[in-house]
This record gives structure tokens, C-alpha cells and sequence, in this order.
């Protein structure tokens, strides 16, 4: 059998999630994002399309880096107001069957102890659906708001965050045996005390002594995604991920990421099979291409290049007002998001970023590929990207909503079965199963 295209809508509670200022296009209903039916719908239609996942970004503070302060992001709507993603998920797993929901939490402000529990609930409501996307935040504005004067180094992060994942999984997999709950009521025990035991991690950042507050649940674990491509983020991922996303402007750029992804995998006595990779994609589709060119350009009359700088800025930690619009955008140090920042320090196409290139390529916000055409076309693209750049499917960046995820399930996804690279039924089993057809964790103990 062909390889199988996996699928992820990519999404955000709040209106301005990558696609900046299309929340004004006139058909355009992000503005619903308040009422849990506008999810319910919208998980719907993506189950109806077969898609693997919604994977909900977040963000913990705001994007004040351009001009040094949050006004382009207030009025723009760039990820801000934003609300909690975890509390969408209950709803939209009632009314579905198969979907999984990769959520993003970012763990600098979240003690593990709770954050566990928070997850093995979640992974009991939706009968073994979640995935946890895990990030370390890149935000000054988020340590402020937290009470700290800025966050903590890059690669430092990272090690704070190994020790993080080592206490989850612990509570996870460990505290619990399968058979702990008895539920006996001619005994009276509820749970046998002796398969219970708490864990006792102390490390640099963190010390947790107790038992997990939840029976296991289906998964035990959340199915692991993570984004991280700098080198110290690349090895955070070969060493905990199931799911690694990944960006890039070109399939020669995602390529590459992918290449240094499978030597960071060997590094860690994984193999590239044990993973899966998705890169960003933004597609819009149409009839012909030349519908499909013109409905492009018509995003694009709407779409907020000043919004796209605004994100980007405090993605890089770079403050774009400060350069005049011609100016070579150098490699600079950030400890923010490094791999968004030397993608982008870069040459491209021979020549240097500037402002006014970045302003271009921001039009729809894109950091990565757009593939605008006919069904067809646009199968084409995303065949050769799985080959020739070895990815194992997509996020699919939402555009105008719905008619994005609509359109794309109603004239792609057809295209993409009958070529035997997109799967006609659900396969029974938790997210890990249908994604990685593993049961378990692969650091489940
Ligand atoms: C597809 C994708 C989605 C991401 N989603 C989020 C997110 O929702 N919230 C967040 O704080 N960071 C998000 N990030 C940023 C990553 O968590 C990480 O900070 C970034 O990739 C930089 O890591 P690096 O410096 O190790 O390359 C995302 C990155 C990618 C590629």
C-alpha cells in the first residue's frame, strides 16, 4: 500500500492565528470562535474529511516586540484576544468519533503535577484522543505577566523542559498499574493500594513527590508533538516526540529540516519510521487554477502583511520597526524562536530578507508553503513533498473559515484517495494507535 498522507487542521482559539487580517474578508466567520458549537462544527466538518487531527496552537502572553508594544497585535488581532484551547476539547470530542486533538501548552508557567492531571482527564473524555504539543514559550511579555523580568536562555529552556516531561511521564506511566482500580463493592475497595505508588523526582528545576490524582486513562501518556528546530530543539524532540512539526518556505527547506531531524533521531537510537513529520502548508483550491488564483489574490486583499510582521517580530525577537525597509535583515542572537529567525537570516532565492521582502512573503502570514490550484495541482504538490522531502503529511494552516477546511475535504481530499495516498475509513484505536499503530508511549517504562 501507498504511503498515507497524515492530516492536521491547524487552528487557534482567537481570530488572527497565521493568516493575519482575514478574519476581515466578508465570508470569514473566525469571529465565532467564542461559542463551542462554531469547534463542534468545524470538528465535524474535519471528520468528515477523515483528518487525523485539529491541532490547536497557544500562546501565553502578547506580541509586543514590533514597536515595543502590543498595539499592531490589539488591533490587528494578532493572537490576541486568544482563550484556552484545553477547554475546547471536551465539546468536540462529544460530538465526534475519531478525531484527535493535538493541544498546545506551554510548560514554563504550568506545574507538572497539574498539568499531568489536566491531560490524563482530557485523555479519559475523549477516549484516548489527545496529543499535547509541547512548547517552552518564546515571550518576554508571557515571563513579565508571570512575574519573572524575562524568560529564561533558549537552550536552557529546554533542559528545564526535559526535566518536565520526565515528571509527567512518570505520573503518567508509572504511578498507576492497570489493574489498581478494583471498583469492588462487596469488598469495599476501590482502588488496591499496593498498585499505587507515588514518584519522587528531584532534579535542578523541579522536585515532585506524590501519587497521580487520575487513573490511567487510555493513552496514559498524550500523544508527544513538538516544534522545536533549533539544534537544542531538535534534540528535545528526538528525545521525547511522536509528532514533530516543521516549517519552511520550500520543499528544500523542509527537506533539510527533515534531514537534520532524522540525524538528531539517530543520534537518540531512533528511527526516522518511529516519528512522524508534518510540515505547515497553506492551500487554496479552486476548479481551475485560475479560480484558484484568483481566490488567492482575492486573500490577499485582505490579508494584513503589517500583521504577519507583527507575529514574526516577537516569533524572532527581532523588532522590524526599527529597519529601514531595504535593510539585509543579519544573523542576529534571540532567545526566542531560532529556527523562525535563521530561516529567515538566510538568503533566499539569492538574495537577502529585508522588511520589505519580509512585508511580501507576510502577506498571508506564510512561513511556510502555499499551494494555490486545481485539486489536482495541489495533490501534486503535496505527493512530491512526502517524497521528495520525506514528510508523512501536513498542518494545514486555515485561511478564510470554514470554506477552507470545507473545500479543501470536498475537492482535495477526493484527489488524494483516488491517487491511494489518503485513507477512506478511520481506523479503530487512541490517537497513538491510528497516528503511530503503538499502543504504548515509546518511553513507557
Ligand atoms: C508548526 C509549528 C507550530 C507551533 N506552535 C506553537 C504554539 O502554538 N505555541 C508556541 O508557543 N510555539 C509554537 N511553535 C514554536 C515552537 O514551539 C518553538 O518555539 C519554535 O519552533 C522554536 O524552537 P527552536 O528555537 O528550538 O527552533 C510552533 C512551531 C511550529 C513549527
Amino acid at each position: 500500500m501507498a504511503r498515507q498522507l497524515l492530516l492536521n487542521a491547524f487552528h487557534m482559539n482567537c481570530v488572527g492565528h497565521i493568516c493575519h487580517g482575514l478574519w476581515r474578508h466578508p465570508r470569514d466567520r473566525s469571529r465565532e470562535y467564542l461559542r463551542q458549537d462554531w469547534w463542534n462544527t468545524l470538528a465535524g466538518t474535519l471528520e468528515r474529511g477523515l483528518f487525523d487531527g485539529l491541532f490547536l496552537a497557544d500562546i501565553v502572553g502578547t506580541y509586543d516586540v514590533y514597536a515595543g508594544n502590543a498595539e499592531a497585535a490589539l488591533a490587528g488581532a494578532v493572537q490576541v484576544p486568544v482563550n484556552d484551547p484545553l477547554l475546547l476539547v471536551p465539546g468536540m470530542a462529544q460530538t465526534t468519533r475519531h478525531l484527535g486533538f493535538g493541544v498546545t501548552v506551554n510548560l514554563s508557567y504550568e506545574a507538572p503535577y497539574l498539568l499531568a492531571r489536566r491531560f490524563s482527564t482530557l485523555d479519559h473524555l475523549t477516549e484516548g484522543r489527545i496529543g499535547w504539543n509541547v512548547v517552552t514559550g518564546y515571550l518576554d511579555s508571557a515571563a513579565r505577566a508571570m512575574g519573572y523580568e524575562r524568560q529564561m536562555a533558549h537552550d536552557q529552556r529546554y533542559d528545564r523542559a526535559d526535566e518536565y516531561m520526565e515528571i509527567v511521564h512518570r505520573l503518567w506511566e508509572q504511578s498507576w498499574d492497570s489493574d489498581a482500580v478494583r471498583y469492588d463493592r462487596e469488598s469495599g475497595i476501590f482502588t488496591d493500594p499496593a498498585k499505587v505508588r507515588p514518584i519522587d523526582y528531584r532534579g535542578r528545576y523541579y522536585r515532585v513527590e506524590g501519587i497521580h490524582l487520575s487513573e490511567p486513562s487510555p493513552q496514559r501518556s498524550p500523544v508527544i508533538f513538538q516544534a522545536g528546530s533549533s539544534p537544542r530543539g531538535a534534540r528535545f524532540a528526538a528525545q521525547h516526540a511522536e509528532c514533530i512539526f516543521v516549517m519552511g518556505l520550500s520543499k528544500e527547506a523542509v527537506k533539510q529540516t527533515v534531514e537534520r531531524i532524522t540525524r538528531e533521531l539517530a543520534a537518540q537510537g531512533r528511527r526516522r519510521e518511529d516519528v512522524r513529520i508534518l510540515a505547515g502548508l497553506t492551500v487554496v483550491v479552486g476548479a481551475t487554477s485560475r479560480e484558484a488564483e484568483e481566490k488567492y489574490a482575492e486573500y490577499c486583499r485582505y490579508a494584513s502583511p503589517e500583521g504577519g510582521l507583527t507575529h514574526f517580530a516577537s516569533s524572532t525577537g527581532v523588532d522590524f520597526s526599527r529597519f529601514d525597509l531595504d535593510e539585509p535583515i543579519t544573523e542576529r542572537k534571540s532567545e526566542a524562536n531560532q529556527s523562525a529567525l535563521a530561516a529567515f537570516t538566510r538568503k533566499h532565492q539569492g538574495e537577502p530578507w529585508t522588511v520589505r521582502r519580509l512585508l511580501e512573503q507576510m502577506k498571508l502570514g506564510n512561513r511556510n508553503g502555499a499551494f494555490v490550484g486545481t485539486p489536482s495541482e495541489v495533490a501534486d504538490e503535496m505527493q512530491s513533498w512526502m517524497v521528495e522531502a520525506d514528510v508523512d503529511g501536513f498542518n494545514l494552516v486555515h485561511t478564510v473559515v470554514p470554506e477552507c477546511f470545507e473545500e479543501f475535504v470536498d475537492l482535495v481530499l477526493p484527489e488524494l484517495q483516488s491517487r491511494g495516498i489518503y485513507k477512506t475509513a478511520y481506523a479503530e484505536g487512541t490517537f497513538r494507535e491510528k497516528l503511530l499503530s503503538q499502543r504504548r508511549y515509546f518511553r513507557a517504562r
